[in-house]
């Protein structure tokens, strides 16, 4: 990789399946698993220069990273030895000219209100992103950007 290569800015959206469950009723934010990844999250990627929105639906993990090709390179192969999670799937890799989270180190999205019309819109009504097309992919890139913060360092309950 030469120098020019590792320093690209780059969007990586991958998709994984929780290797935990939520106990029924529960919000992510009284989660363990949950709270512990967005701590470490947030705190490393302010460090490694990452950004990034982080969802969780129907067991899955949905998540959006950007940064240099070398510090996304870096991350996955440390979500690949994850436990926390199982079946890693990139759904898309694309070079970026600037960020699109440059806000946040790694946004919670708060889009359950979103998903389901997003999903009805391409006749589903499951929350299964192995099989989102390319198109679907974009569009829920897009919905993560506009979303709303849903568990700000406060609402982690220690
Ligand atoms: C779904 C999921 C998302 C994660 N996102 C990040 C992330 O954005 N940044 C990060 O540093 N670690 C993230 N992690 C945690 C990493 O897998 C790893 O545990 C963490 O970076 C600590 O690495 P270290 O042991 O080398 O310090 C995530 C883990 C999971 C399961």
């Amino acid at each position: 990789m030469n120098a020019q290569t590792a320093d690209q800015l780059i969007r990586m959206t991958y998709v994984s399946k929780a290797t935990f469950t939520l106990i029924s009723g529960q919000k992510e934010g009284y989660n363990r698993n949950i709270i512990n990844i967005l701590t470490t999250s947030r705190r490393q990627n302010r460090k490694n220069k990452l950004v990034g929105a982080l969802y969780f639906g129907n067991n899955y993990f949905f998540q959006c990273l950007e940064g240099t090709q070398q510090h996304i390179d870096a991350l996955y192969a440390k979500l690949e030895k994850d436990e926390r999670h199982t079946e890693l799937k990139v759904l898309s890799l694309e070079p970026i000219e600037k960020f699109a989270f440059s806000s946040w180190e790694m946004k919670y999205a708060a889009i359950d209100q979103e998903v389901p019309s997003f999903l009805k819109s391409y006749g589903l009504d499951k929350f299964d992103p192995y099989h989102f097309t390319p198109e679907m992919t974009a569009e829920l890139i897009s919905i993560l950007q506009k979303a709303s913060e849903g568990l700000a360092d406060h609402q982690l309950k220690n």
